[in-house]
């Protein structure tokens, strides 16, 4: 087997085979057991196919990635014509045209006096970045972050996320972090009136913990105390960015302006990694603050050629297709469709979310029956209910989605921002059966959960 042979001809077994040996054994036998052990060969928009020629709607978008839906011909014909015309990239010792601009469109796109980028290569990387921004630029040691926040797994994103799962093992972290209640205000000025904290790092939603949205004066209020109290408010837009929520950025939907923006995921489409620290010049300046300190910090495939010309393709295909406004739209149509199925199914609890982000939380039922099963299967594992759905949706109606976070029982959607009616009504067809199974206790979908148990699958 070479490069140039094509891999995804081989049979599934062998590839998932050769895939357990050689990457992630415990992974592939998790997708394995849920029955989403498929080769896909082909993808286009919100659609997917499989080697058997099997079509699949995601409703995963790789994890809030494909905004403008896979393979984008515009930005892959960008990414094409950067290749054809054999540029120069990564030079390093000069200043890339292509960051120029996407730092124009960046400043011009976010909100307020934002206006200056450090372009990165993961999440994860852009909230280390912004973290040591605020430690430097303030001075300051503590950084504050939400409680059940995600940042990202490197050791400083770590250490602002407040999940035991992610954290076990890997202790100790970054000193000087602590965490504060979710739209808590009064916890969050308790911590912030000593006046020793560098920066809050929050979500605008918490999309790991399930699509928490805060109470509407939240977050205004949270940047307010920041300022009073001297500290800096990092807003993790890497989930919420680029259209998702039905505004370009979540904080837009409450007039917000952070002193530091992080972006990644969706802004180059999926093809390229990338993430953006987007800051105010005299954050900036406080870090990088003289030229003995002009690359004091810096990353080697940061602002590359590829990455700059898919996000600027990105962005044009956002604004030329109005998929922000799209996301909107398609976002209430799709509550609405679920919030109408909703009375008639007494595990749904609520249905939330902004736009294309959208959390739909069960709990557990009042018939004696269905309490029954909820108790068993909440028993064996608390990440278990949340895989009853995701795999009959991807077997028996070609549809990919997931939970939101370990151990909850919050459903998560998140398509690209490109659907439209037939794909809202395909999926809320597909969302009639299976909650409509999901009830019927005894019923194949509570035979699905204690083989799951059986197999100890948690998530
Ligand atoms: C809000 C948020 N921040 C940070 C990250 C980390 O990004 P990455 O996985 O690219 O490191 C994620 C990833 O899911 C995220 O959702």
């Amino acid at each position: 087997m070479t490069t140039s042979d094509d891999v995804y001809t081989e049979p599934a077994g062998r590839i998932y085979e050769r895939y357990s040996r050689y990457v992630n054994h415990r992974f592939a036998r998790v997708v394995e057991l849920i029955g989403f052990d498929k080769v896909f060969t082909r993808a286009e928009g919100a659609w997917l196919w499989d080697q058997g020629g099997r079509k699949y709607l995601d409703f995963l978008g790789g994890y809030s990635v494909f905004n403008v839906g896979r393979n984008h011909p515009r930005v892959k014909q960008a990414l094409v014509d950067w290749l054809q015309r054999e540029g120069a990239s990564l030079v390093q010792m000069d200043c890339s045209p292509l960051a120029a601009v996407l730092g124009q469109k960046l400043a011009q796109l976010t909100p307020g006096a934002l206006d200056t980028s450090f372009f990165t290569n993961s999440g994860s990387e852009t909230t280390e970045v912004a973290l040591k921004m605020a430690r430097k630029s303030t001075r300051r040691p503590r950084i504050l972050h939400a409680e059940l926040s995600f940042h990202g797994l490197t050791f400083g994103a770590l250490s602002v996320t407040d999940d035991r799962m992610w954290r076990e093992g890997f202790e100790p972290l970054l000193p000087g972090t602590a965490v504060v209640p979710f739209n808590d205000l009064d916890a969050l000025e308790r911590e912030l009136s000593g006046r020793d904290v560098a920066a809050f790092i929050t979500e605008p939603i918490q999309g790991e913990a399930g699509v928490r949205i805060p109470a509407d004066d939240y977050l205004p209020e949270a940047a307010r105390l920041c300022h009073k109290y001297g500290s800096l408010l990092i807003v993790d837009e890497i989930q919420t960015g680029f259209g998702r929520t039905g505004r370009w950025f979540a904080c837009d939907h409450w007039g917000v302006e952070p002193d530091i923006m992080l972006l990644s995921k969706a802004l180059s489409g999926g093809y390229v990694p990338v993430g953006a620290v987007i800051t105010r010049r005299a954050i900036f300046d406080k870090v990088f603050e003289d030229l003995a300190h002009a690359v004091v910090h810096t990353t080697t495939f940061g602002g590359n050629a590829m990455a700059m010309t898919a996000a600027l393709a990105v962005i044009e295909v956002m604004e030329d297709e109005g998929l922000v406004e799209n996301a909107a739209s398609a976002g209430a149509m799709l509550t609405e469709g679920i919030g109408r199925l909703a009375p008639r199914f007494e595990m749904v609890k609520e249905v939330r979310g902004k736009g294309l982000m959208i959390g739909v939380e069960f709990g557990e039922p009042r018939s004696l029956k269905l309490k029954a099963g909820w108790k068993m299967v909440h028993k064996a594992s608390q990440g278990l209910f949340g895989q009853m759905l995701a795999i009959p949706l991807m077997r028996d109606h070609g549809i990919l989605t997931q939970v939101a976070g370990h151990n909850l029982d919050v459903h998560k959607l998140a398509p690209p921002l490109i659907i439209g009616q037939d794909e809202i009504d395909h999926f809320l067809r597909a969302y009639e059966k299976v909650l409509g199974d999901l009830h019927r206790f005894p019923g194949p979908l509570w035979d699905l959960g204690m083989t799951l148990m059986k197999n100890s699958i948690s998530w």
